[in-house]
């Protein structure tokens, strides 16, 4: 698929910094687990600089409840984690990648051990639990349901222990600055000083994920897909846009932002009640509560729909609760905060928009098309989850590739340079924008149009809904982080729609209710989507 653009190529005009420039040989967008362990691996043996657009702490990473899925069981096999891996990406995964990612979890994990990461134990073994789809426990979780933050912070500490790694935080990425199919460096913004230049030998694209294109979200506000939109800016292939996971469980409280109920919950026993305190999921698949996950959120809709509610219930009432508090500390603390006390009453739960399934198409190597350019984590996509992602497949997917990508061959230098192609930023004669009002819009008809149950009256409605907005958005040219992630998020959602409206059949995650049945003949194959000059 091809698209003609009704954007300019860069968001700002590069011309106006051309003196606040700096150089590196490595240069790492985003700072969850992937581009952490890329950050770490490169250090070896050139000079690293981090971006994060917000804080370090800021991530899907730091977020993620959980786990992180490998075999380190006795009783465990790679050739079961692989079969699962598969299986529940329908046929769309790269074997050799799934192999690839799934035998190197164990060492990874173990290297991550080495550097303080505090998994917990049973018996002085790292404990594992279940998540659906999985047919061992196979998930290592740390500090019971805090695993994402003990990971990132035993990361960013081994990253700040480099003598050559340098973390910028507040710096928003704005483009990709490219000459030739290659990646030179970014042009971004500082929020302290402003416009710059980096220059570099190689980019890594790590700016994880896009939730917050949907108006309900497991993700954190950082999550609006910039690092897709930069890289088709800059030329690069985007792979399975389409293919958005949705989680089952996010705390449903009418007016409080979503929050991540993790799987692994259910995995340990908890039961999804409907309004009328129905334990639905075997009418659904036998499976039940531990079917994967696109299955457990349609269903969960249709029982919404059933009962006429805006949510089902999640019951642990029959756990322990002070094994509860303390396997779950995160859920417990948000559950009191809204007074819910577990062992009493329901926890209300909706699906929401979990995870970027598709992504910056990328090989065995982490390279993108562009050269240069490498993306690792969930802004890419390696062919490891094909149409569906098996829960806690993703942090080991970001260790693995992460430092795949933090091993590229580093070049001479890009010293500063102007790039050749100059740009013609047409003035907008528009009225003023209301930002948050087009956002806010924007994610209600992802949500509506694009969500779990998707249909091609609602997906064109939706494109032209997008385009509508990007004719007075697109040619606007904003000096702050919220004009430029909204010109992102219209990109990307254009792209999301456009990507499932093509694909014109059900597959994984995607799932069309005109097209509810698989089409191998011709939809076994992935949808690739690349900016036509
Ligand atoms: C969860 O804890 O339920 C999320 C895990 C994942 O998305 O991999």
């Amino acid at each position: 698929m091809t698209d003609s653009p009704d954007f300019r190529r860069y968001l700002v005009d590069i011309d106006s910094v051309s003196t606040h420039q700096v150089s590196t040989d490595y240069l790492v967008l985003g700072a969850g687990i992937a581009g952490l362990r890329a950050a770490i691996e490169a250090a070896q043996n050139a000079m690293v600089c981090v971006v994060t657009k917000g804080a370090v702490e800021d991530s899907n990473t730091w977020n993620a409840q959980g786990g992180i899925a490998s075999v380190l069981d006795k009783g465990d096999s790679f050739e079961s984690h692989i079969a699962d891996t598969l299986r529940t990406g329908c046929g769309l995964c790269d074997d050799k990648v799934v192999d690839l990612v799934v035998r190197q979890g164990p060492q990874l994990i173990r290297q991550l051990i080495d550097w303080g990461c505090a998994f917990d134990l049973t018996d002085g073994l790292i404990a594992t639990t279940l998540e659906g789809g999985h047919s061992h426990p196979r998930i290592a979780h740390a500090h019971g349901d805090e695993t994402g933050k003990i990971i990132a912070q035993t990361l960013i500490a081994k990253a700040r222990e480099q003598r050559k790694v340098k973390i910028i935080e507040n710096f928003f990425t704005i483009d990709l600055l490219t000459e030739n199919n290659k990646c030179l460096g970014v042009i971004g913004w500082h929020r302290e000083k402003g416009l710059r230049i980096i220059w570099a030998s190689n980019v890594i694209l790590a700016t994880g994920g896009a939730g917050q294109l949907y108006r309900e979200t497991t993700n954190p506000s950082c999550a609006t897909a910039d690092g897709l939109a930069i890289a088709y800016r800059a030329g690069a292939v985007l792979q399975d846009l389409e293919f958005v996971q949705f989680h089952p469980t996010t705390l449903y409280i009418a007016g409080a932002s979503r929050a991540l109920i993790t799987e692994t919950l259910r995995g340990e026993g908890a039961v999804l009640r409907d309004i009328k305190g129905r334990a639905f999921m075997k009418d659904y698949n036998p499976a039940a509560e531990l079917a994967p996950r696109d299955i457990v959120s349609r269903a969960i809709l249709q029982q919404m729909l059933k009962t006429k509610s805006t949510h089902v219930y999640l019951d642990i009432r029959h756990f322990d609760k002070q094994h509860f508090a303390k396997r779950f500390p995160v859920i417990n603390e948000l559950c009191e905060s809204f007074d819910i006390d577990v062992s009493k009453d329901l926890i209300p739960v909706r699906p929401s928009a979990h995870y970027m399934v598709g992504g910056v198409k990328t090989d065995g190597l982490a390279k993108t098309g562009l050269e240069n350019l490498y993306a690792a984590g969930e802004v890419s996509s390696t062919g490891l989850h094909g149409a569906n992602r098996l829960g806690s497949n993703s942090l080991l997917e970001g260790l693995v590739f992460g430092k795949i990508a933090g091993h590229a061959e580093v070049r001479p230098k890009n010293l500063a340079r102007q790039p050749v192609i100059k740009y013609e930023i047409p003035h907008s004669h528009r009225s003023p924008l209301d930002i948050s009002d087009v956002r806010n819009s924007l994610r209600a008809v992802m949500w509506r149009n694009v969500g779990i149950n998707r249909k091609a009256a609602d997906l064109r409605q939706a494109i032209d809904q997008v385009r509508f907005w990007q004719r007075y958005v697109m040619d606007k040219q904003f000096d702050n982080p919220q004009g430029w992630e909204l010109q992102n998020m219209l990109t990307v959602c254009l792209l999301i729609a456009r990507s499932a409206l093509s694909r014109k059949e059900s597959r994984g995650v995607h799932f069309r209710s005109d097209h509810p049945d698989t089409d191998d003949v011709h939809f076994k194959k992935h949808t690739e989507i690349k900016r036509e000059d």
